[in-house]
């Protein structure tokens, strides 16, 4: 199986959400391949629509992106692995989401729902995720802006897995804690593989933070 990672953390090795992708994937028996948001050469979207009008879907800046759409669309999974940064996206990501219009069309269609989206210029077979670390213990008021962009621009049947708290996953004293959370994330990798999804009793073990909230806060906070 081609398992393509976007990194969306400047933190390398050290990245909090790699660790539950590296877990995630191992889970699955796979390896991946990892393209680093911030290394690649994506630079923003111009907003010429010269990709829909002029030369239907290719872009016009000579940069990574077309190299990045080929390995995207010839992956069977993409994991978007990314911090949550300000409720939404890395600026590296939020380039890579917007360079992605090629891959659409100028037509804007009804969802049926009061909503309009553009239709693909061609059937994609990948399969598409997101892991993201947050460093808040909380997902509401926190996560809804990424999960409602994750939806909109791919799929509500995407799986995804929030990680709050996820700086523990750094933290030496909280090694027995980010062990167990690592665990469920091997084990979700190990149920998507099987049955392409995750049962909703490991979620619900991923969707919790580690800590209680007001606790983690204090800890945060050093008292
Ligand atoms: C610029 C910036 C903005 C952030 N905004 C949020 C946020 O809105 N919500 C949240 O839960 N954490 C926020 N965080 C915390 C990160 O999501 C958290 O530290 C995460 O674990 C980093 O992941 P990484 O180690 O994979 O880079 C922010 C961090 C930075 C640097």
């Amino acid at each position: 199986m081609k398992i393509l990672v976007i990194n969306g953390s400047p933190n390398g090795e050290r990245s909090s959400t790699m660790h539950v992708t590296r877990a995630f994937v191992e889970g699955m028996g796979e390896t991946f391949d990892i393209i680093d948001s911030l290394r690649a050469d994506v630079k923003p979207c111009l907003g010429c629509f010269s990709c829909w009008m002029k030369t239907p879907g290719k872009c016009v800046q000579n940069d990574d992106m077309a190299q990045i759409l080929e390995r995207l669309l010839d992956s069977d999974l993409v994991i978007l692995s990314t911090p949550l940064y300000c409720y939404s996206v890395p600026s590296s990501l939020k380039a890579i989401y917007d360079r992605l219009i090629p891959l659409g069309t100028q037509e804007q269609i009804e969802d049926g729902e009061g909503g309009t989206y553009h239709p693909g210029r061609q059937a994609i077979n990948t399969k598409i995720m997101l892991i993201c670390g947050c460093g808040f213990p909380n997902r509401e008021n926190n996560i809804e802006a990424m999960d409602f962009q994750f939806d909109r621009m791919f799929s509500k049947d995407c799986p995804r897995i929030y990680t709050l708290e996820a700086p523990l996953l750094n933290t030496p004293e909280a090694k027995p804690l980010a062990d167990n959370y690592l665990g469920y994330a091997r084990k979700a990798g190990a149920e998507y593989k099987a049955n392409g999804i995750i049962s909703p009793e490991t979620q619900a073990l991923l969707d919790a933070p580690m800590l209680p909230p007001e606790l983690y806060r204090q800890r945060a906070n050093g008292s």
